[in-house]
């Protein structure tokens, strides 16, 4: 990080006396160079004083200084690699994502954009409050970086959602966003998305809604992170990504035969497919004349895709999904533990906007080692992003 500047955010919350040693990482082991903004928020909390001792310059506390004639307000933004704010208080969110700039920070995130990455801390309820939430939203879909807060006792007592990521969580993300290193490069990922069918006869099948947009995502976002990427897919309408490749299969039993085939040894597995779980007992090789139509069609269960796989395949990291309403969270969690996935992306299609046909998604993620994930309503690529993301994250710390 020797060449990088970047311009660190303070903001008025309780956490900025954290804000000292991350500066001091930033500037003595990283050797940023680091530019201090405070609001008149932070001031009341934290005297400028420390952090122009490590940061080794003045810290910019005024929009208007009469001493000096600068554009500060452009070049903090403009002229630096990121924009860090950390803590990030509910104010400063809001006021990012509605384009105010009343102040010097204000100012300075409206020019650098999302070049801007947020390390929220706030109390639970104001974080959330579907306000907030909506602003996490926004700033999230315009490609600005979130540094999710952790779970745990806040400085107010209250327990819940809302403490600053830890100091090596956002050192991490702070240096992965700044080399612009690719987070799956070198791996193998196999994706699989959309639905099955499973055929009565060659024009009559039993399928499901599934539209293989989250699957398509997911490959998507994972080739522009560097991967190999084996996409196989059902009868999906999606545009194919590019660089991935590309198998077609339509029955269960040919996903299965093309998971064998491509799947072996491969670092990831994202199981998005809706495998249809009932196919006829018997498929008729011609079409069955109106007047020739069961009264009850003989219906026999699908392959299990993912134990198949597992099984074949230990080393791998499975990725399994989940479509589950009533007692959705325990039934996701039994789900994983049975087919050995290591996480599991549990849809809830009662949530408006969520799964299915439409652009957007709302999930939880949740790892086999009880961690977990609230993915709130973004489009189906910002999920599969953050989706990666946790998955990779989470097992670079194992
Ligand atoms: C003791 C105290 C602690 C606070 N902690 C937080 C906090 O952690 N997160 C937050 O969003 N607001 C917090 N606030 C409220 C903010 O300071 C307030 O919204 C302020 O207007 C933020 O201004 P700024 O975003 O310009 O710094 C706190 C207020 C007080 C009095």
């Amino acid at each position: 990080m020797k060449t990088k500047r970047i311009t660190l955010g303070l903001t008025g919350g309780i956490a900025i006396y954290k804000s000292a040693a991350l500066l001091r990482r930033l500037v003595s082991d990283d050797g940023a160079d680091v530019t201090v903004i405070m609001t008149a928020a932070a001031q009341k909390f934290m005297s400028p004083l420390i952090f122009e001792t490590f940061s080794g310059k003045p810290v910019v506390t005024e929009m208007f200084s009469r001493e000096k004639v600068y554009t500060r307000h452009i070049d903090l933004g403009q002229d630096v690699d990121m924009v860090l704010v950390c803590p990030a208080t509910a104010n400063i969110l809001a006021k990012a994502a509605n384009g105010l700039a009343d102040d010097m920070l204000s100012t300075v995130i409206l020019t650098a954009g999302a070049k801007t990455v947020f390390a929220l801390a706030m109390n639970s309820n104001m974080y959330a409050n579907p306000i907030t939430q909506a602003n996490i939203r926004t700033l999230r879909e315009l490609g600005y970086g979130i540094i999710e807060p952790e779970s745990g006792e806040l400085a107010c007592k209250d327990p819940g959602k809302g403490r600053l990521a830890e100091e090596s969580v956002i050192l991490d993300y702070v240096r992965q966003r700044l080399s612009g290193a690719k987070q799956l490069s070198g791996k193998r990922v196999v994706v699989t998305a959309g639905p099955t069918r499973e055929y009565l006869d060659p024009v009559r099948f039993i399928s499901n809604r599934s539209s293989g947009k989250m699957g398509y995502a997911l490959a998507a976002e994972a080739r522009q992170q560097g991967a190999d990427v084996v996409l196989i897919s059902g009868p999906g309408y999606g545009e194919i990504p590019p660089g991935v490749r590309l198998i077609r299969v339509e029955t269960a039993r040919q996903m299965q035969q093309a998971l064998r085939e491509h799947g072996k040894d491969a670092d990831y597995l994202f199981m998005a497919a809706a495998v249809e779980d009932i196919s006829p007992v018997s498929q008729a090789g011609t079409k069955i004349k109106k007047s020739e139509l069961p009264e009850a069609i003989m219906v026999t269960r699908s392959p299990d895709l993912l134990l198949d796989f597992r099984e074949a395949n230990q080393a791998t990291c499975v990725v399994a999904f989940s479509v589950e309403m009533e007692d959705g969270h325990q039934r996701s969690i039994a789900k994983m533990q049975a087919k050995g996935a290591d996480y599991i992306v549990w849809n809830d299609p009662s949530v408006a906007g969520a799964a299915f046909a439409g652009d957007t998604n709302e999930v939880i993620l949740l790892a086999a080692e009880g961690q977990e994930w609230q993915l709130p309503l973004a489009s189906k690529r910002a999920i599969a992003r953050q989706i990666i993301d946790h998955v990779v994250t989470h097992r670079k710390g194992d």
